[in-house]
C-alpha cells in the first residue's frame, strides 16, 4: 500500500488559483513585433493570404532559437549519454541544463523533472508504477473535462480492481462540478488526477483546492498542466501537488513533454525499466534513448520565455523571475485577446461559445474557444477558415468525454479556436469577420 497519510499542510504561497495571482505589476507590455519576429514559420501565407495559427492547443509555433539549438546539436554534438568523449560529454551537459531551466520553469528542481517521448506515455509510465502498489478497495478520481490523457492511464487500472470515479462538469459553463469532485473522493481515494486547463473549453481549474482535497484525503495528485502551460504560470513548489506533466510542444518547445514529480515519490515508486538503466532519479523514470536533439530545443524554448519576461521586466533578478514576468506580460495581452474574442463571437447569430461567457469570470479561463454553428459541421468550418488561411481545429482533440457529455461527439465535435501570445488583435479582428461571412 503505498505511505499516503501525509499531513496536510496548507498550501505555500496562499490562493494560487488562476494565472492572475501571479502576475506580477507590469509595466512593460507585451512587445508584439519582437515576439513575433521569433517565430518564422508565422510569416507562411495560405493562397495569398496571411498565416493565422489558431491552432495553438493542438501544438505551438517554435521560435528560431529552439530550430538553431535543434539543428546546432544534430550538427555539433550529436552522441548518446554517458561516453567517456568529447560530444557524449556535452550532449550530457546539454540535457541537465535543459532540466534545470525546466525546473525554473516549473519552479522545482532539475532532478524532479522527468523527459519523455510526451505527456501520454509519461503519464502511462507513472500510473503503472502507481498501479503496483494498488488493487482492490483503492479508488482513484479522475474528471471528465479532461484530456484523455489523463483519464485512461488511470482507467487501465481498473484492470487490477482499482475503482476509478470520474468528477462531472457542469454542462452550462464547463467548469468543474466541485462539489461532485470532493463526493468522490473518499478515504479509499489513492490519487486524484485533474486538469488545469481544458483544451476543449478552456476552463481553468481550481487546481490548488483539487490538490488541497486530495491531499487531505491522504491522496496523490497528478495535475495535467499541458493546456495551462502556454497560458499561464506553473509553481509546483507552491501548488504542492505530487506530479505535473506538460508537454514542451505546448509551450513554444519540440515535440516532447516533462513531468514533474516531487522527489520522495521519485525515490520511493518503483519504475518499470531496463536493468542496466540507471537507479537514480529522474534518469530510471526515462524510458530508452530520449531525443537529444529535441531537448536541446526545451533548453532554447525556455530561453526563449527568459528573454520574453527580461523584456517585460529589465530588473528581473533570476531566470525563474522572468518567466514569472514573461507570463505576466502573456497573460495581460491574452486578456486583451481573449475579451475581443468573446465579444465577437458572441455577436455572431447561429454560433453557440462553449465554456465561461461572463466577462467577471474570465479569469476562469483562458483563450480557447470551443464553437458550433447551426447547419455547418466542425469540419466544414474549420476547411472554410483554413482555405482562407486560418488554422482552426474541429472534433474532440481527444477531450472525448467533454464532447459526449455535452452531446457533440456524433456530429464532429467542436471548432476549436486558440489563441496564444503571439496572435494579434488584427488576427482576431480577421477571424471574426471571416466566421461573420461563414456563418450566413
Ligand atoms: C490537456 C492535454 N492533456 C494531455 C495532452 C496529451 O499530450 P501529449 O500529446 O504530449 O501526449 C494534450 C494534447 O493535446 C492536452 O491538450
Amino acid at each position: 500500500m503505498l505511505p499516503m497519510k501525509r499531513p496536510a499542510p496548507a498550501p505555500a504561497g496562499g490562493k494560487i488559483f488562476f494565472p492572475m495571482a501571479h502576475a506580477q505589476p507590469m509595466t512593460i507590455p507585451l512587445d508584439l513585433t519582437w515576439v513575433r519576429s521569433q517565430f518564422p514559420s508565422l510569416a507562411q501565407s495560405v493562397n495569398g493570404q496571411a498565416a493565422v495559427f489558431l491552432d495553438g492547443p493542438g501544438g505551438t509555433q517554435v521560435p528560431q532559437r529552439v530550430i538553431d539549438a535543434i539543428s546546432g546539436y544534430l550538427a555539433h554534438d550529436n552522441a548518446n549519454t554517458g561516453g567517456a568523449y568529447h560530444t557524449s560529454r556535452n550532449t550530457d551537459r546539454m540535457i541537465g541544463e535543459a532540466r534545470s531551466a525546466m525546473g525554473d520553469f516549473l519552479n522545482c528542481d532539475a532532478d524532479e523533472v522527468v523527459i519523455g517521448a510526451n505527456m501520454t506515455s509519461l503519464t502511462y509510465a507513472m500510473s503503472m508504477a502507481i498501479g503496483r502498489d494498488l488493487g482492490p478497495g483503492d479508488e482513484i478520481v479522475v474528471t471528465l473535462l479532461d484530456h484523455d490523457a489523463n483519464f485512461s492511464p488511470w482507467k487501465a487500472l481498473e484492470e487490477k480492481g482499482v475503482i476509478v470515479r470520474a468528477a462531472k462538469f457542469n454542462p452550462v459553463d464547463c467548469t468543474l462540478d466541485m462539489a461532485d469532485l470532493a463526493r468522490q473522493i473518499t478515504n479509499h481515494t489513492r490519487l486524484v488526477a485533474v486538469g488545469y486547463a481544458s483544451n476543449a473549453v478552456g476552463t481553468i481549474n481550481d487546481v490548488a483546492e483539487v490538490v488541497r482535497l486530495a491531499r487531505e484525503a491522504g491522496a496523490l495528485s497528478y495535475i495535467d498542466a499541458v493546456h495551462y502551460a502556454p497560458h499561464g504560470l506553473i509553481d509546483a513548489r507552491a501548488l504542492d501537488c505530487d506530479f505535473l506533466a506538460c508537454s514542451t510542444y505546448k509551450f513554444f518547445g519540440p515535440h516532447m513533454a516533462v513531468l514533474y514529480g516531487k522527489r520522495a515519490h521519485l525515490q520511493r515508486l518503483v519504475p518499470y525499466k531496463l536493468r542496466p538503466n540507471t537507479n537514480s532519479i529522474p534518469n530510471c523514470w526515462e524510458w530508452g534513448t530520449l531525443n537529444h536533439e529535441c531537448i536541446a530545443g526545451i533548453k532554447a524554448c525556455v530561453e526563449y520565455w527568459e528573454e520574453l519576461g527580461r523584456r517585460a521586466n529589465p530588473s528581473a533578478a533570476s531566470r525563474r523571475a522572468a518567466i514569472v514576468a514573461a507570463h505576466a506580460a502573456i497573460h495581460q495581452h491574452e486578456r486583451v485577446l481573449m475579451e475581443k474574442m468573446i465579444a465577437g463571437l458572441t455577436a455572431i447569430p447561429g454560433l453557440k461559445l462553449y465554456g465561461i461567457r461572463d466577462r467577471q469570470r474570465f479569469d476562469e479561463r483562458c483563450a480557447t474557444f470551443a464553437v458550433r454553428v447551426d447547419g455547418q459541421t466542425p469540419l466544414e468550418l474549420a476547411t472554410k477558415l483554413g482555405e482562407r488561411g486560418f488554422f482552426t481545429w474541429d472534433g474532440n482533440y481527444y477531450a472525448i468525454n467533454v464532447t459526449e457529455q455535452l452531446d457533440v461527439e456524433r456530429s464532429g465535435g467542436f471548432l476549436r479556436i486558440g489563441l496564444v501570445h503571439y496572435n494579434t488583435a488584427e488576427e482576431v479582428e480577421r477571424l471574426l469577420a471571416a466566421l461573420g461571412e461563414i456563418v450566413v
